[in-house]
């Protein structure tokens, strides 16, 4: 039986209700108007719009396959009708995330973020959406890795012969825009040189090995995309669950223990990145610390049974309190790495303008650490 289903989720930042913290109920109103017209003309079978923090998330399912031109111009037309609120309401970074004037074929690089998976709509298929404020892309390397290629995480990989063999990675240079496809577990240890280093380096789909997709998540990076900076890039990630690949709980388990991503104030500090449910998504101190919340869905025939809000639990208090814990003690290094990210990976600095205005006042040092004159000169004290 040939039961294609595709699931789309594309997201983009396009207003912050206070600030950067949350997203106003006018702007899911709008995007949600432009995606029920859609249903109705027969374009998409079902849909869901959500927040985090301040991006919009649009959880659409279609029979039009991957990269399908209408359905992300209906998207980018969702963002540009709450757009229009986040402008009228003056909002903050009205529309920051489209970074295009008019659509032109596939909403991927024009700043929304994409994770989209077509497969076979199983007896019964459960899928988990995951949403990040605050952080971008490489966030679910560390997660992605425990959930498919880690058996203290996922008893699964032991235990049940539908997930011995392992799984596949493909795996983005985000810089050099190439892909490698790594397999676990013979290449754990090739893929954990690359996926350790998040900012470079970011699982872009997760595969079994008789080809079956499991994961997807987005991967640009809209810096590099637009050349400046445009906000953080806030990922979005999609994750089958149950049968042959991890169960619910074995993909929520990594979530469990606060681990440190990159993006918070500025985007340009190491935080820990906090579980919640969507009516906590609402980052406040420092602009943060980061978010992650996960919706549940079973999908019928296309359909979104669901959502169910799967972070709003009282057994992930524990990592919420802990995150609250990380937070206190990494704020307290201020400007100093590993708090605020290395150099080269934070987005917009004083840091050019420093070194312009300081160019002169550097002195050579030779070889072993002298100057050829002393470096403070003043008057001597007399006793
Ligand atoms: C991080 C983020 C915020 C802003 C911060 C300053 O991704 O969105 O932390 O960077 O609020 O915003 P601007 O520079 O727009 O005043
Ligand atoms: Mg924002
Ligand atoms: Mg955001």
């Amino acid at each position: 039986m040939n039961n294609q289903v595709t699931f789309s989720v594309i997201k983009a930042d396009v207003g912050g209700w206070v600030g950067h913290s949350a997203t106003h109920q006018r702007l899911l109103e709008a995007a949600h108007n432009r995606l029920a017209q859609a249903q109705t003309e027969g374009v998409l079978v079902d849909f869901h719009v959500t927040y985090c923090g301040d991006d919009i998330f649009l959880i659409m399912t279609h029979r039009r396959g991957d990269n399908d031109e209408l359905v992300h111009r209906i998207a980018w037309e969702a963002f540009e009708a709450a757009t229009q609120e986040a402008k009228a309401l003056k909002l903050y970074g009205a529309g920051q995330d489209l970074l295009s004037d008019a659509f032109s074929g596939n909403i991927r690089g024009m700043g929304p973020g994409v994770a989209e998976m077509t497969f076979e709509e199983r007896r019964s298929e459960t899928v988990i959406v995951f949403m990040a404020d605050k952080t971008s892309a490489g966030a679910w390397n560390l997660p992605l890795f425990k959930m498919f290629a880690d058996p203290f995480n996922t008893a699964g990989l032991v235990i049940s012969p539908a997930l011995h063999e392992g799984f596949r990675f493909e795996v983005l240079d985000v810089r050099e825009n190439k892909l490698i496809v790594l397999d676990t577990p013979e290449e754990m240890y090739d893929l954990l040189m690359f996926i350790g280093a998040p900012s470079r380096f970011t699982v872009r789909a997760v595969y079994n090995k008789k080809g079956e997709i499991a994961a997807a998540s987005s991967t640009q990076r809209l810096a590099l995309i637009a050349g400046r900076y445009v906000g953080k890039d806030d990922p979005v990630c999609v994750v089958r669950a149950q049968s042959q690949f991890p169960a619910v709980g074995e993909i929520l388990e990594p979530f469990a223990w606060p681990f440190v991503v990159e993006g918070w104030m500025r985007g340009s500090h190491n935080g820990p990145l906090m579980p919640v449910a969507v009516h906590q998504a609402h980052p406040s101190r420092f602009d943060g610390p980061p978010r992650v919340c996960a919706l549940g869905f079973q999908v019928a025939e296309g359909h979104l049974v669901g959502p169910r809000d799967l972070f709003d639990d009282p057994a992930f208090d524990e990592a919420r309190r802990q995150a609250t814990l990380i937070a206190d003690y990494l704020r307290r290094h201020g400007p100093f790495e590993p708090h605020r990210m290395p150099m080269e990976e934070m987005e917009y600095t004083t840091m050019p303008g420093i070194m312009r205005r300081l160019a002169d006042r550097w002195q050579v040092v030779e070889g072993d650490g002298h100057l050829a004159q002393p470096a403070v000169t003043g008057e001597t004290v007399d006793d």
